[in-house]
């Protein structure tokens, strides 16, 4: 990748642009006094060649074909690229971008809206999708960004405006990661095949965000997603946890902190000792329709398998992590566990409904790929990765697969660590799901070992409401809060647009839900 400053458009003269490469490899070339306004200083050391704003107020910049391009001393490995974009919602500043990473080999795609709000004062939040190796622009186009995709060929631009996006009331960036997600790429087939190294990345993502935003540093982060697959669980504990350390790091060093103000979950798996007992439910049981929907013979089935799934998964994946062992195990629990219900044709994401389209489910998958891989698309947003966009990546998922990322933490103890130092948790779940089901969900939160576990324990479950309408079931304790959605699947915000978007908005306010 070619290291290039403020782009061409800004300066028209490709002299005046390699001159500012020197300028800009000077400055790090030489030791560079570490400071949270880093990366203004080295902005405004070359303000009289670009007319960029000294502050790097990336409002300021228009519309253009071009990245600028930002490093920061702090992290001389990597670099930002970043344009402004009319991509989806043409009422807030909107940016699309790379961070280079890893000395420039690993570039991590990202959509950056800010608030219909007030920019200036929402929060901030991440959201990704899970997989592994599935693109966060599913999540922007099928379920909480500024526009959706555009199902039945009504606009002239391939989307639709989304009245309930979470960026009415906050600032949202949507990250393809790792390298090989989305529009995420490297330049030597360099791959990242587990969670913690992933949240290097990830971390580093975050820090350089805020350098190239700083109207936004110190400004509270949340961090969300959903698992898209069955990785969220494991992400964002792990992701959040390396945030938290980093932090602390941070503080002894005099560097600044990132506001780390909260987790929030969407159908994840994070501890897997309960996923098969909560599909049994959701099948078997009522936990999700009024009548069971699996045949009688194949739930016996099922029952009588259970305790030497357990068993097999607590001696091989649980108690003892052994991978040869416990990919036998899991393979054992997905014969007699899981079989039954990919053979009942139903969408594995939503029990109420059929699977339709590919094996996603979803017909809004082939389209967003379609719209996505337009030349006038791919412009719009600045994409340079060589791939056409996949929504999720069978590479990355075969990645994580081989080391069996899933099994091999129990991010259960990421959740804890980060409860117990006062990091708020909001698990939340569409009852119509059955990949990362809310039973497994109450399971594992109900005997999740802290602090606040026996009082969580003691709470009632109370019924959350819109417009005094039911919309799920709720409680907490401390700073964990556990909620379900009833009659969402697995995209919750999808098929519930209007209660998740009032969960958000109370969520980041701070009030109950
Ligand atoms: C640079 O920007 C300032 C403030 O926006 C403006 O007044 C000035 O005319 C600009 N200079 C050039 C050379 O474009
Ligand atoms: C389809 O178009 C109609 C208006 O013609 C609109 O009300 C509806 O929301 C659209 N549906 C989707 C899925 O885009
Ligand atoms: C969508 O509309 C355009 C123009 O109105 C038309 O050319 C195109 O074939 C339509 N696509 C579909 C899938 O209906
Ligand atoms: C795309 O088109 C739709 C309907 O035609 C419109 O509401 C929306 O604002 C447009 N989006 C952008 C980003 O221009
Ligand atoms: C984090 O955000 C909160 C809420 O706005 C604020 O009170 C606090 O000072 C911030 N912390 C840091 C370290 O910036
Ligand atoms: C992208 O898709 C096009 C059309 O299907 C195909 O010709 C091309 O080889 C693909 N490119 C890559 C890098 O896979």
């Amino acid at each position: 990748m070619i290291f290039l400053t403020v782009s061409t458009f800004l300066l028209g003269l490709v002299a005046a642009a390699l001159a500012q490469f020197q300028l800009l490899s000077n400055v790090y070339d030489t030791p560079t006094r570490v400071s949270a306004d880093g990366i203004k200083a080295s902005i405004s050391s070359f303000k009289h060649i670009a007319n960029v704003s000294t502050s790097l107020h990336l409002s300021a910049l228009a519309p253009g074909d071009d990245f600028i391009t930002l490093k920061h001393p702090r992290f001389p490995a990597h670099q930002v690229r970043v344009k402004k974009t009319e991509f989806c919602d043409s009422t807030v500043n909107a940016y699309t971008g790379y961070l280079d990473v890893d000395s420039g080999a690993k570039h991590l795609f990202f959509y950056f809206f800010e608030s219909r709000r007030d920019p200036a004062k929402d929060d901030v939040m991440m959201w990704i999708n899970g997989g592994p190796g599935c693109s966060s622009s599913m999540g922007l186009l099928m379920e909480l960004g500024p526009c959706s995709i555009d199902m039945n060929n009504s606009s002239s631009n391939g989307t639709v405006w989304n009245p309930y996006s979470w960026n009415n009331e906050a600032n949202i960036f949507f990250l393809d990661q790792p390298v090989g997600v989305g529009y995420s790429y490297a330049d030597y087939g360099e791959t990242v095949e587990t969670t913690e190294d992933a949240a290097k990345n990830v971390h580093a993502f975050v820090n350089i965000f805020f350098d190239t935003f700083p109207q936004f540093s110190g400004r509270p982060l949340h961090l969300s997603g959903e698992s898209y697959g069955v990785s969220m669980g494991r992400y964002l504990p792990a992701f959040a946890s390396y945030i938290y350390d980093q932090n602390q790091i941070a503080k002894v060093e005099g560097r600044p902190t990132l506001n780390l103000t909260s987790v929030l979950i969407g159908n994840g798996i994070t501890d897997i000792s309960t996923l098969y007992q909560g599909r049994y439910e959701i099948e078997c049981g009522r936990a999700a329709l009024e009548v069971p929907f699996q045949s009688i013979s194949n739930c016996v089935r099922m029952k009588r398998a259970l305790p030497r799934c357990d068993a097999a998964m607590r001696q091989s994946c649980i108690d003892r992590f052994d991978s040869i062992d416990c990919r036998a195990a899991v393979a054992f629990c997905d014969d007699e566990l899981s079989t039954g219900y990919w053979a009942s044709g139903r969408n594995v994401y939503d029990v109420s409904k059929m699977c339709i389209g590919d094996s996603l489910c979803y017909l809004e998958n082939m389209v967003i790929s379609d719209f996505l891989n337009r030349p006038e698309t791919r412009r719009l947003l600045g994409v340079e990765s060589p791939n056409n966009f996949t929504a999720c990546s069978r590479d990355v998922g075969a990645g994580f697969s081989a080391h069996l990322d899933k099994y091999a933490v129990p991010s259960q103890f990421y959740v804890a660590g980060l409860l117990e130092r006062g990091v708020p948790m909001l698990i939340y779940a569409g009852t119509y799901d059955w990949q990362c089901n809310w039973v497994a969900n109450k399971l594992w939160v109900d005997k999740l070992e802290w602090t606040g576990g026996e009082d969580y324990g003691r709470q009632a479950w109370r019924d959350w409401t819109v417009d005094g309408e039911k919309a799920g079931e709720t409680k907490s304790s401390g700073g964990l809060t556990f909620a379900t959605i009833r009659g969402a699947g697995h995209m919750v915000p999808h098929d519930k647009p209007v209660e998740s978007f009032a969960m958000i908005s109370r969520w980041v306010a701070r009030r109950d839900l």
